[in-house]
Parts: C-alpha cells; structure tokens; sequence
C-alpha cells in the first residue's frame, strides 16, 4: 500500500471488499487487484466526500443502502465487443441453419445472454440470428441479462460509438445500424427491430433465476473466469437445468469445465453440448 494515496484504504479495507464482493457477486479477487479495487472505489469515496475506506464500507452494512448497486457496478468488468470471438457466432449460425429452420413466432429459438454487459454480445447474437433466418425479424427471443445495472442501461440504449463496428461488414453495418448525424454524428444505434428481439434485466447469476421454461442457447462468455471453481461447477449445473438437451452453452476463451463432463460435453473452442 502506498502512503501518497489519496484515501486511506488498508490491507484490512481491502480483505473487506474481496469478502463483500465475492459473497454477493461472487468474484474473486486476487491480491494482484489491489490498485484496481482502490482506483475504481476512490471515485466513490470522492463523491461521498469520505476519506477513508474503512468510513466508505460502512455504508454498506445497510443491505438496502443505494450504495450497494454502485459498489458491484464499480467493481465488476465490463469489457465486450460486437463479434467478441467471432467463431462462436459461425457456430450460432450453423446451428440455426441445422435445427431451427422451424421455428416459428409461437415457437422461437430461445436463447440466453448471460453477462451481457453493455449489449455488443446479445446484438451480435440477434444480427447472427436475423442473418441466419434471412430477416430482420426472425422467431427468436433474446434474454440478456447483467448485473451492473449502468451496464444494462447503455445496452437498452442501443447507442455505440462509430469505431465499435469497424470490423463488420458494409452490409451488416447497414442492415442493421441507424448512423447518427448532427449531434449524433459518430454514433450508431441498433435498429428497432434488432433491439425488440432483445429483452434486457438485470440478474445476479448467484441469486436465484426467475426464468421457467428452458433455453436452447446460452452465451455465458468471460464471466465466470471472475469466479472461483465451486461457483462455477454449481453455476454449470443450474445452466445445465436451463437449456434443452443437445443445446449449445458458449463460454469464454480462457474458460474451461474438464469436471462438468456428465452434463456439458465439450464440441470445439470453448462450446459445450448439453448431454
Ligand atoms: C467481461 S464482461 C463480459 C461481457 C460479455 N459476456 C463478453 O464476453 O463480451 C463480464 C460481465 O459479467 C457481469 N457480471 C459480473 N458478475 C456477475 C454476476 N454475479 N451476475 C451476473 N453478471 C455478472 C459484469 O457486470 C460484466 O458485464
């Protein structure tokens, strides 16, 4: 701990964040994540005018006190990007070609998004899927759901910057973007279309999920790497409870389940079938 710090946050402070944290979203936090933890709460502790973190935790003794959803939204990472492995989304299209040339408006393709973060991945999960159909409103539903709730408020926006889709292609760039100008200029958003095929809320994949029925894709990509083993096995099993036998979960790149393999059978590049 350097002492030029701004704020006082001591080694007791910091074990008290990774507690909170890995209870209630279930990250873990190595000691390496000491600068990270002090640099993204230090803009609250400014806005609190508190100068010590000792003060700062308090606040959230209080399981009701408004702070609680900007602390997880503080600490949780939020990278993604439009096409983000984008041989998941070559697979997404095979397997709709393959199973679902049926699916109807009454009977869609029901997919889950599962950390989707600020909504280049369930957008890129809907342009794949209106590409595959070879329409712009195919009979499929999109459940994206975060934790972060700033997170979720841009994704329901649909607003990007200009330089977030330079790697699509033109077509897709004008199938499936309004360009901003004026004001906007810079900017795209996401047509309406693509965005109604989307339903964003907000989850804890620790906490118990409201939804019933089951889903015949899962995309729970780069998130579960932020949590330790046995969160990940239970969290496996619970998706394996959520998704139609021979349904597809897509995880992240550097994300691994060996010990799950009586539920997920492992097909190519970090997809797993359902058994
Ligand atoms: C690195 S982003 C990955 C985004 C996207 N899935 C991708 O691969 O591009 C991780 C996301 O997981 C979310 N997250 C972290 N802990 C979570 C939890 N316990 N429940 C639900 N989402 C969580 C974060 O808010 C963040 O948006």
């Amino acid at each position: 701990m350097s002492s030029d710090r701004e704020f006082v946050f001591t080694a007791n402070d910091f074990a008290h964040v990774q507690k909170l944290i890995y209870d209630n979203a279930g990250i873990s936090l190595s000691e390496q994540k000491n600068d990270l933890v002090y640099s993204r709460l230090a803009k609250r502790l400014r806005k609190h005018k508190i100068h010590r973190f000792d003060t700062y935790l308090q606040l959230l003794e209080d399981e009701k006190h408004p702070e609680w959803e900007e602390f997880i939204n503080a600490l949780t990472t939020n990278l993604t990007s439009f096409f983000r492995e984008n041989h998941h989304f070559t697979r997404l299209s095979h397997h709709l070609k393959d199973n679902f040339s049926r699916a109807t408006k009454d009977k869609p393709v029901k997919i889950w998004c599962a950390a989707s973060s600020t909504g280049e991945e369930p957008y890129s999960i809907a342009m794949t899927v209106a590409s595959a159909f070879g329409k712009i409103n195919p009979p499929a539903r999109i459940l994206a759901t975060d934790l972060d709730t700033k997170v979720l408020d841009k994704a329901i926006q649909g607003i990007y910057q200009l330089d977030t889709i330079e790697k699509l292609s033109a077509v897709q760039k004008e199938r499936f973007f309004f360009r901003g100008n004026g004001k906007s200029s810079g900017q795209v958003m996401m047509r309406p279309e693509l965005k109604s095929m989307v339903t964003f809320n907000q989850l804890n994949l620790l906490s118990d999920w409201p939804m019933k029925g089951k889903f015949d894709l899962i995309f729970c990509r780069n998130v579960m790497i932020y949590f330790d083993k046995p969160t990940q096995y239970k969290l496996l099993d619970k998706f394996s409870k959520h998704l139609n036998k021979g349904g597809l979960l897509f995880v992240g790149h550097s994300e691994s389940f060996p010990d799950a393999s009586h539920i997920f059978k492992l097909d190519k590049q970090t997809v797993y079938i359902r058994c």
